[in-house]
């Protein structure tokens, strides 16, 4: 039987108020949670921070009376979810623990949603995307390790690798190139558009969460690590938002947002092991079909167009976590080398003209040198080589790809160069030899 959210009532929208007892939760405790209970509540984060912030945009162009009164409404419903659900992370997770988790939610999110995107273009967008967060997660791997001693595993929990991906030095693009060509709304599938709503949330709250909380580390190292990875989410934001429709009104808009938490809710609701954090997604669905009766109304009224002519008649699914291993190196072998170019399209880094915008962007950033590339120097000196956690095939092509992925034409001052990884793993294998 398939489910249909536009035949639900959900839990009506004035019985929607909580007691703060119930808004602050107990946290989850970060050594026993499963890693993709983690991933769920940090994109549920994003999804209702984009939600509140949404509707205080079209609140503020919106001279209807009705609709601001369900806006002002949903507003506050929407920030006490945000609260609670921000809110079961544990105050013993620290700031680069959070981190990992953030970088694990993009790379196995991205992963889910480029096998399961019907359109090609955005698909391939997905999959370019997706090389960029895995960078960072092996770039943020690195301090987690020297600044709280932990392994990037305690996080990840072995379902994602911690190797390069296409080397964050490279991710500063001209914001113009990063612009890509927008969906038809009138002949696109709904999961494309989920999944675009749902990934620019994910992308928005990473970068939020960079710009507050980069600061809080006293290392200049990593405030400068923390700086360089935020400007690539906002790329990132960038990059996805333009794929969406521009001519979307605000009702349309406002019915793919509530549809958008939805599906996020209810794909959740389904995964969830973890009972007592299932049971906050069984109730927060509810309150989203609430939200989802009135903007179908306001949209049917205002667009005199039938709501199920923009989100379907079923249920999508735009975020099933599990373990992208396989696909993720499938993806990073053939098209590390990949660039974005001026006319909205790709090409292969040996393709690129001379003139090519962005490369004036990385050498204005990187010009005293790439603080993504430092920490690898940093680590090296500590222990002799960088902390990778792949399989050894993947392992053993490493000096090779980072070749392939890296452009010589802008490198940063300090960059870590493919003849340095192979001395470093020379060196190590000696080691091991001795022991
Ligand atoms: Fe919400
Ligand atoms: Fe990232
Ligand atoms: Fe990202
Ligand atoms: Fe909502």
């Amino acid at each position: 039987m398939t489910f249909n959210p536009l035949e639900e009532k959900g839990t009506p929208i004035d019985k929607q108020l909580r007691t703060w007892h119930d808004i602050a939760l107990i946290p989850f405790n970060k050594t026993e949670v499963d890693c993709y209970t983690r991933t769920r509540q940090i994109l549920m984060n994003g999804i209702e921070v984009e939600a509140w912030n949404f509707k205080h945009n079209f609140a503020r162009n919106c001279n209807d009376e009705e609709t601001n009164r369900f806006l002002a409404t949903t507003k506050r419903i929407e920030d006490m979810q945000q609260t609670t659900v921000n809110w079961l992370t544990p105050s013993d997770q620290s700031i680069l623990e959070t981190t990992l988790g953030y970088e694990q939610v993009a790379v196995d999110l991205t992963a889910w949603m480029a096998q399961n995107e019907p359109d090609k273009y955005v698909k391939e967008t997905f999959d370019f995307g997706l090389l960029e967060d895995f960078d960072h997660l092996y770039r943020y791997s690195q301090w987690a390790y020297m600044t709280h001693g932990i392994s990037p595993n305690d996080i990840v929990q072995n379902q994602t690798d911690i190797i390069l991906g296409r080397p964050t030095q490279n991710h500063h693009n001209c914001n113009k190139i990063r612009l890509r060509k927008p969906y038809d709304k009138e002949n696109t599938s709904p999961q494309t558009k989920v999944n675009l709503y749902t990934l620019v949330s994910a992308e928005q709250q990473t970068h939020n969460y960079y710009a507050e909380h980069g600061m809080e580390y006293g290392n200049q190292c990593i405030r400068e690590t923390y700086a360089e990875i935020k400007d690539v989410e906002e790329e990132h934001v960038n990059m996805y938002e333009s794929l969406i429709d521009p001519t979307e009104s605000w009702y349309e808009k406002l019915l793919l947002h509530e549809f958008t938490e939805v599906c996020n809710y209810y794909t959740c609701m389904e995964d969830e092991v973890d009972k007592r954090i299932k049971s906050i997604w069984e109730m927060f669905l509810d309150y989203e079909l609430g939200h989802l009766q009135f903007a179908k109304e306001l949209f049917e009224k205002h667009e005199n167009k039938e709501a199920q002519s923009v989100i379907g008649s079923e249920i999508i699914i735009p975020n099933r976590f599990k373990s992208q291993k396989e696909y993720v190196t499938k993806v990073l072998e053939s098209q590390i080398q990949k660039r974005l170019t001026n006319d909205k399209s790709y090409a292969n880094l040996d393709d690129l003209p001379d003139n090519w915008g962005s490369y004036k962007v990385q050498e204005a950033v990187n010009g005293e040198g790439s603080p993504t590339e430092n920490v690898i120097r940093i680590i090296t000196a500590a222990k002799g080589r960088d902390l990778v956690i792949a399989d050894e095939k993947l392992k053993a092509d490493y000096p090779k790809l980072l070749e392939k992925g890296l452009e010589n034409k802008s490198l940063a001052p300090d960059t870590v160069m493919p003849s340095d990884i192979k001395r470093m793993m020379k060196e190590e294998e000696i080691e091991h030899e001795c022991e």
